[in-house]
């Protein structure tokens, strides 16, 4: 079917998260033990072996950043580095091929520069989601690493992530788990997210945003805010985020922990967040490349809901959280060094 989205027909200040198709995207392929040079391509379409690892046992892994027009026309990339490090951290866990860094980050500046006219207008509050991915392929039965791998970048533009952006939501706190302590939760791999396909849909049933995961472990502290980091301000004025192993490294998380330090003059703390002291924080709220940052307004605990700051009304560290941060994203903030790349 033919697209019929364009940029020319495109509704930017109105786009959710869904996948629109662009013109572009980075393909490469792995075999006899190296990458090939890789290239941009119009098909949208993957052709692989029945056999491959990706699809039996979830040997894939991926990774999510944005590219952001600023004011003077000119296109932004946040940190792409680290996902570049991150996607390979990932590999390790899964046995993939690692893709070099270097070659990541011009990859994706090639897609971004080829779909350039997706790239939304400054102003808009959109902006172009990449998403790095790499696959186990070839033909294999048995349960080993694939010798073969795609890796692909494609981009689609994008708006709020949860319904209503920075308008405060509610969320539930889940009984599923999404990852086992010591298994693959700090890594982007596909599996943690279909574990979490069915809490979302329950969530969602009963009108909250997405789930709350705890710790697989003893279920009494917070982990994850479906696909975001969590985080907290006390009453007493401290950023804290939860600290554990099966939670993705975030790298919005680590970004706001140095912003809230460095820009806010705010005490920062990465920890176990038990759930029994909920009611320390006046603020809370989700944060991700896809999130942003969400304010928390409820969290439902089994049987209590528990309001941080309001159901309605975002709270003022929350505020100047988002504005630094993006504000920084968008080049209307002066970036700490090597935080932002140009396309
Ligand atoms: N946690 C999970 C489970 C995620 O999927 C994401 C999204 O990438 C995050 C946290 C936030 O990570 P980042 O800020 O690097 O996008
Ligand atoms: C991201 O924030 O980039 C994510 O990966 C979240 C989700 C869409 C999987």
């Amino acid at each position: 079917m033919m697209n019929e989205i364009t940029p020319e027909t495109i509704d930017w200040e109105n786009l959710d998260f869904s996948y629109i198709k662009t013109d572009y995207r980075f393909i490469s392929k792995y075999k006899d033990g190296k990458w090939d040079e890789g290239e941009l391509t119009t098909d949208n379409q993957l052709h692989i072996s029945e056999g491959s690892t990706a699809l039996h046992y979830g040997q894939q892994c991926f990774e999510g950043m944005k590219a952001y027009r600023t004011e003077d026309g000119s296109i932004n990339l946040f940190r792409p580095f680290e996902n570049a490090k991150r996607m390979n951290n990932s590999c390790e866990r899964l046995l993939m091929a690692p893709y070099p860094e270097d070659k990541f980050v011009e990859a994706v500046k090639e897609v971004v520069r080829a779909n350039e006219e997706w790239v939304p207008p400054y102003g808009t509050g959109a902006s172009l989601y990449l998403r790095p991915f790499m696959i186990g392929i070839g033909d294999n039965v048995g349960i080993k690493a694939a010798d073969e791998y795609i890796f692909s970048i494609f981009a689609t533009p994008v708006g709020s992530y949860f319904k209503g952006g920075m308008k405060p939501s509610n969320f539930l706190v889940s009984t599923y788990d999404r990852a086992a302590p010591r298994g693959t939760g700090a890594a982007k791999v596909g599996g943690n997210y279909a574990a979490s396909l069915l809490p979302g849909k329950e969530a969602k049933g009963r009108s909250f945003s997405d789930a709350v995961y705890l710790d697989p472990e003893t279920h009494t502290k917070i982990e994850e805010v479906g696909a975001a980091n969590f985080f907290g301000i006390t009453k007493d004025d401290v950023f804290v985020t939860p600290k554990s192993p099966s939670i993705l490294p975030s790298i919005t998380k680590y970004s706001l922990l140095w912003l809230a330090e460095n820009r806010l003059n705010l005490k920062t703390l990465e920890d176990d967040v038990y759930i029994k002291d909920i009611d320390q924080f006046k603020e809370a709220g989700a944060c991700g490349t896809a999130a942003v940052i969400a304010p928390i307004g409820g969290l439902q605990i089994e049987e209590d809901f528990h309001v941080f700051y309001s159901e309605t009304e975002v709270g003022p560290v929350t505020k100047r959280l988002y504005n630094e941060l993006t504000g920084i994203q968008f080049g209307e903030i002066e970036a700490p060094d090597g935080w932002i790349e140009k396309v």
